[in-house]
């Protein structure tokens, strides 16, 4: 009696290296579709608390260059897991955020936290997008965004919105990986769109701000994590 095998080509052999290697793309191009918007049980349950984890030291360095106070009326644009969001509310006293996030799924969790933490009057999240915010001219002391530059339809048409919601003298701190590094660990290949420092800051500076600082967190895989901030000119 002949017995059949399933033939399989030896290249594509689970454990392989192309089988390796396609397995590694595929991983790579999910985790970029959740970092632009986090989405499904995946997003819900776990993208956030990743974020947050490997986020902890630029949303530490863009708090700490916010420079706001107890009473302060901010914004943060992408807010994902939240970390960097409540770390602001649980210094406000008086004072209020708003947080606008594209991810229902991140939109979704935040609301669950707030309400847990009885935030309700501090913390104020819709979903939008930074190039269409539903605030009023002249609104937040303070906005900022960390790693979500690279996903804004179109990044002057963002800084105009965040120039036109921010009070005259008020300030705009962005977190953001260096463009050369986005392009060397292959992000751009995954639909990233990089920036270098100089683009970023020749950007702010044509929607409106003035640069007051760029900070560094270091050398994190290949390539650097930089927070440019910035004051919003007065008219
Ligand atoms: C890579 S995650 C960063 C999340 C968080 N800021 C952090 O650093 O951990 C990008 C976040 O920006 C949001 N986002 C992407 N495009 C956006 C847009 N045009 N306007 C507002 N939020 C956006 C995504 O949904 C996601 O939550």
């Amino acid at each position: 009696m002949t017995q059949t095998v399933p033939t399989r080509h030896p290249q594509t052999e689970p454990g392989s290296g192309l089988a390796r290697q396609i397995s590694k793309m595929a991983i790579s191009k999910f985790i970029a579709r959740q970092s632009a918007k986090p989405n499904g049980l995946f997003g819900r349950l776990i993208f956030g608390r990743l974020l947050n984890r490997a986020n902890t030291s630029v949303n530490q360095l863009v708090y700490d260059s916010l420079a706001h106070d107890a009473k302060s009326r901010l914004l943060e644009i992408g807010f994902g897991g939240g970390d960097l969001l409540f770390r602001i509310a649980r210094s406000l006293s008086g004072g209020r955020v708003d947080g606008v996030d594209v991810s229902a799924e991140m939109l979704a969790n935040a609301r669950g936290k707030v309400s847990r933490m009885g935030l309700e009057d501090t913390v104020k999240l819709q979903l939008g997008s930074v190039d269409s915010l539903p605030f009023s001219e002249a609104t937040f002391d303070c906005a900022c965004s960390v790693h979500t530059i690279y996903f804004w339809p179109d990044l002057i048409a963002g800084l105009r919105e965040l120039a036109r919601v921010i009070k005259p003298g008020g300030r705009l701190v962005l977190g953001f990986s260096s463009g050369t590094a986005l392009i060397e660990d292959g992000y751009t290949d995954r639909g990233f769109r990089a920036y270098s420092r100089q683009q970023l800051a020749d950007a702010c500076l044509a929607c409106g701000f003035v640069a007051d600082g760029l900070a560094t967190t270091g050398r994190k895989r290949g390539g650097r994590i930089y927070v440019y901030s910035g004051t919003r000119k007065c008219d």
